[in-house]
């Protein structure tokens, strides 16, 4: 509903059984009762209040992510939604290890706060948002049983420039999961081939996999499309898994993949890809144009780093030529930030590694990790930063409140997919990379961590403080 100049929402978290594999029926944490939850539909600069309710059996947190949102609604992972009745009030669980298997339980009982109002302002680039849980040690397997849903921040101005729209603009949330034999979700996988991984004894240690892979929450999707341009508005809301994104039609030809856009927003021109890299946690827009091929063909979406099932994400079928009135402009946006390595006050470091907390292994941030109650950076309103992010094996960095821009890999010029302004960087195996960003919006705390779920619970998360 609309009033006062605000669009208001309600959400109900529960539980909910979901069909997702034909004829079976998954019990899942649910946004409204559905997987995803509702997508919100909203304008920049038209303040959203999202009242959410929680009739889950355990707390929970809403975060909006890429939002540009004031720390009171940002969704702080000690910032809980209680269930009524059931659910300790303490935020903080305290397990010696992140609480995945304590986070699929259900503990004890006192009663506080049912449901929360959370206000985002949206004064910000157009782009796709998600919306996922986000509580301290359990946002890993509250996501994986389904607490995700997205929300498109639209204006005036890239509307009027004429990119495929309405039934040709697909929004594609990609996320995998692993099932039980009574169609319960595998939370890790079951299979005991999809837990190995070299040097990995701890099952959720390298994060969680699937052996299916869900778009907008149905296996492996066949969609029907005229034989014209589409836009293609890709999330990763995967736990762990990386795709390198390929479209490939029957006779075995590679469609571009056009990206107009990075997570926040549009790039400054079309960057063209034969491949495209997605970490979990990015977005990436994207055009295809079918109209190369025949009607009755198929158009497979395949992901590089899959094999076997896990190898094929969905597919397109021709089903009809039609006429296109789409256009894809050589310049999309003039508003990028063209931030120079000569604005930033100051360079800091970060090294995103493994390492041992609380009498186990984890994944540390400088060599720690996430403690609510610590300072780790402070950060002047208005000031342009560089931050140099340092990996042992693939993190997927993310920043609340800012987008940023990539400037450098080990030294050398960003990757083509690196385009545009960003809210979350794939960081590879032993690399180094710098990013560079504006901390402007909001004064408060904020978090920034790695979007491979798991290490975000397991501790590869930090503070920072914009004042
Ligand atoms: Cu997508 Cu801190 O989150
Ligand atoms: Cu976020
Ligand atoms: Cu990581």
């Amino acid at each position: 509903s609309t009033s006062g100049g605000v669009d208001r929402y309600a959400i109900t978290q529960r539980e909910a059984s979901v069909e997702i594999l034909p004829g079976v029926r998954t019990p899942l944490w649910t946004y409204g009762g559905t997987f995803p939850g509702p997508t919100i539909e909203s304008r920049r600069g038209r303040p959203v209040t999202v009242t959410h309710r929680n009739e889950l059996p355990v707390p929970t947190v809403v975060h909006l992510h890429g939002g540009r949102t004031p720390a009171a609604s940002d969704g702080y992972p000690t910032d809980l939604v209680l269930p009524e009745g059931r659910q300790d009030a303490t935020p903080h669980m305290g397990h010696g290890m992140p609480g995945m298997h304590a986070g699929m339980h259900d503990p004890r009982a006192v009663v506080t706060s049912l449901t929360r109002d959370y206000t985002f302002p949206l004064d910000q680039r157009p782009t796709l948002l998600w919306y996922h849980d986000h509580r301290m040690d359990f946002t890993a397997p509250a996501i994986w049983r389904g607490l995700a849903g997205l929300q498109i921040v639209r204006d005036d101005a890239e509307e009027a420039l004429g990119l495929p729209a309405g039934r040709r603009e697909l929004p594609l949330m990609i996320a995998d999961r692993a099932f039980a034999a009574d169609g319960g979700l595998a939370y890790p996988a079951l299979d005991p081939t999809l837990r190995e991984r070299p040097g990995v004894t701890d099952p959720y240690l390298a994060g969680v996999l699937g052996d299916v892979i869900l778009v907008n929450g149905a296996p492996w999707p066949v969609h029907e499309v005229d034989a014209v341009r589409y836009r293609l508005r890709i999330l990763n809301a995967s736990n762990a898994r990386h795709y390198e994104l390929e479209a490939v039609t029957d006779d075995g030809r590679r469609l571009d993949l056009v990206q107009i856009g990075a997570d926040q927003g549009l790039l400054a021109a079309p960057v063209t890809h034969r491949v495209l890299p997605i970490a979990p946690a990015e977005r990436y827009d994207v055009i295809i144009d079918f109209s190369g091929v025949p009607v009755g063909g198929r158009v497979r979406v395949l992901n590089r780093l899959g094999s076997g099932r896990t190898r094929d994400v969905l597919a397109f079928r021709v089903a009809r030529t039609a006429t296109d009135g789409s256009r894809v402009p050589r310049t999309l946006a003039a508003d990028l930030p063209a931030w120079r390595r000569s604005d930033a006050v100051r360079v800091r470091e970060f090294a995103f590694r493994t390492g041992r907390m609380r009498g186990g292994h984890g994944w540390l941030i400088g060599g720690l990790p996430f403690d609510p109650a610590r300072s780790d950076v402070t950060v002047g309103l208005g000031d342009v930063e560089v931050w140099r992010l340092i990996a042992d094996v693939h993190h997927p960095v993310h920043l609340h409140l800012v987008g940023f821009r990539v400037l450098s890999r080990n030294g050398r010029p960003p990757l083509p997919h690196d385009a545009g302004l960003k809210d979350t960087v794939s960081l590879r195996p032993g690399e180094a990379v710098e990013i560079i960003t504006r901390f402007d919006g909001y004064r408060g705390r904020y978090l920034f961590h790695c979007h491979n779920a798991e290490h975000e619970d397991m501790g590869m998360m930090a503070n920072f403080e914009v004042v």
